[in-house]
C-alpha cells in the first residue's frame, strides 16, 4: 500500500500530551503500517491516495488492555441474579470453566472471532486476552493458542480461581500452575496474571505464582482490589507489575503509592455495571498523577462488554473521569498498561491504528455511547 492522506480533520487526537495533543483543522499521512506525518490541513503533503474526514474527529484506535475474550457457554442467569440484587462472587467462574473445557479449539476460534469483530466495530484496534477459564493444562493451553491467533497480548491466568477438583488441595493446584501448566503455555503467553482477591488467591500465593512466571520470561499484571481491599495493588507496586486491574477498593495511601510507581491502574467500569457494584472514584488518582487505563474486562460472568466507548461513558458518568481523561485512558492508558509505545497515540512512528468519527468533537464518542458513523484503520490481526 502507498501513502494515504486523511484530510479535512476537525480534531486530530495525537495524545502527544495528557490533554490529548489536539490539532484542529488537521491532516495525517500514514503508509498503512505507520503514521508518517501529522499537522495542519493546509500544510498537508501530497500522498498516493486521500480519505476526506469531512470535518470529523480522528483518534488512535482503542487499546483494550483487559479481556477474557476466549470462553464458551452462557452466564445470563448470573446477570439476572446480579440485577435482582444477588452479590457477585467468584463461584460462577466454574460454569464457564466447564463449558470452555468441553469446547473444541475451532468452536473457541469462531466464538472469539465474532466477539472481537464486535470489539473492533466499536473502534478497538489492540486487544489483550487472558486465559483462566481452562484451569487444567490442556484447557489453558487450548485457550492461549486461540488467543494467540488474534493478538500478541496474551496473558496466562491459570490462577483465576482454584478449580473444583483441587478444592481440597490449594497447594497442589498452585504447584501445577507454577510448573507443568506454566511450561506448557509460555510459548503462547506474553503476560502472567493472578486474580488476587476474596474467593481467589491471597497476596502470598499471588506473589509466588507471579514470580514463577516472571522467572520464565513473562511480564506481570494483576487482578486486584475488586472485591475487597486485599493487597493486590500493594503487590503490584512491590513487583513493579505493568498494571493493577479493577482497583475498586484502594486506600488513599495506596493510591499515593501507585502514583509514585510505574504501575498503571486499569479501571473496568463494565464490571461494576454488570455486577451492580459500587464504582470506585478516580479523583484522587488524577489529583496525584497516577497512570490510569480503561478497559472492558469483556467476559461472560462480570462484564459482557465489547464497547470501549460505553466503558468511557460509564467511567465519566460513574467514576468522575472527564471525557478527555476517559479518551486518554482508553487509548494511551491502555498502551501504557501493556508497556507499548507504538500504539495509543498518533505521532509520527506510531502504528497506523486509528478511527475516523463522523462527529464534531471527541466528547461525542462518550456522549453518544460510540454510536457514530466511523471508519476504522487497523494494522493488527483483526
Ligand atoms: O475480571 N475478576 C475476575 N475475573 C473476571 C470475571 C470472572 C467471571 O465471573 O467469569 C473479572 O471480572
Ligand atoms: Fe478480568
Amino acid at each position: 500500500m502507498g501513502s494515504q492522506l486523511i484530510s479535512n480533520i476537525g480534531q486530530l487526537i495525537t495524545n502527544s500530551d495528557e490533554e490529548l495533543g489536539i490539532i484542529t483543522d488537521a491532516a495525517i499521512v500514514i503508509d498503512g503500517q505507520q503514521v508518517l506525518w501529522v499537522g495542519s490541513n493546509k500544510e498537508a503533503p501530497a500522498a498516493d491516495s486521500t480519505i476526506d474526514a469531512n470535518g470529523g474527529v480522528v483518534t488512535p484506535g482503542f487499546v483494550d488492555s483487559h479481556t477474557h475474550a476466549v470462553f464458551a457457554g452462557d452466564r445470563s442467569k448470573d446477570y439476572v441474579a446480579r440485577m435482582s440484587g444477588q452479590k457477585y462472587a467468584t463461584g460462577g467462574i466454574k460454569t464457564t470453566v466447564a463449558a470452555t473445557r468441553a469446547a473444541t479449539e475451532n468452536d473457541l476460534i469462531s466464538h472469539t472471532r465474532e466477539l472481537l469483530r464486535k470489539c473492533h466495530s466499536h473502534g478497538t484496534t489492540t486487544v489483550e486476552i487472558k486465559s483462566g477459564y481452562g484451569l487444567n493444562v490442556d484447557a489453558e493451553l487450548k485457550i492461549l493458542k486461540v488467543a494467540k491467533t488474534f493478538t500478541d497480548e496474551t496473558t496466562f491466568l491459570g490462577a483465576h480461581v482454584i478449580p473444583a477438583e483441587y478444592e481440597n488441595d490449594r497447594a497442589g493446584y498452585i504447584e501445577l500452575v507454577k510448573s507443568e501448566m506454566l511450561d506448557a503455555v509460555v510459548p503462547y503467553s506474553k503476560w502472567i496474571d493472578v486474580f488476587c482477591d476474596n474467593g481467589a488467591f491471597s497476596v502470598d500465593e499471588a506473589r509466588e505464582i507471579l514470580q514463577s512466571g516472571i522467572a520464565k520470561g513473562l511480564m506481570g499484571r494483576i487482578h486486584g482490589n475488586q472485591l475487597g481491599d486485599t493487597g493486590g495493588a500493594e503487590l503490584a507496586i512491590e513487583l513493579n507489575l505493568a498494571s493493577v486491574d479493577h482497583a475498586t477498593h484502594v486506600s488513599n495511601e495506596t493510591i499515593a503509592a501507585l502514583a509514585e510507581s510505574n504501575v498503571v491502574t486499569t479501571f473496568l467500569p463494565g464490571a461494576e455495571f454488570f455486577t451492580k457494584s459500587l464504582y470506585p472514584k478516580v479523583n484522587l488518582f488524577f489529583e496525584l498523577g497516577a497512570k490510569v487505563a480503561l478497559a472492558t474486562d469483556c467476559n461472560p460472568g462480570s462484564s459482557y462488554l465489547t464497547s470501549m466507548p460505553i466503558a468511557m461513558s460509564l467511567a465519566i458518568r460513574e467514576m468522575g473521569f472527564t471525557p478527555a481523561q476517559a479518551l486518554y485512558a482508553a487509548t494511551a492508558g491502555g498502551a501504557a498498561a501493556l508497556r507499548r509505545s507504538d500504539i495509543g497515540h498518533l505521532q509520527p512512528g506510531a502504528r497506523a491504528d486509528l478511527v475516523i468519527w463522523q462527529a464534531p468533537t471527541f466528547e461525542h464518542i462518550a456522549y453518544r455511547l460510540g454510536d457514530i458513523d466511523k471508519k476504522i484503520l487497523t494494522t493488527g490481526k483483526f
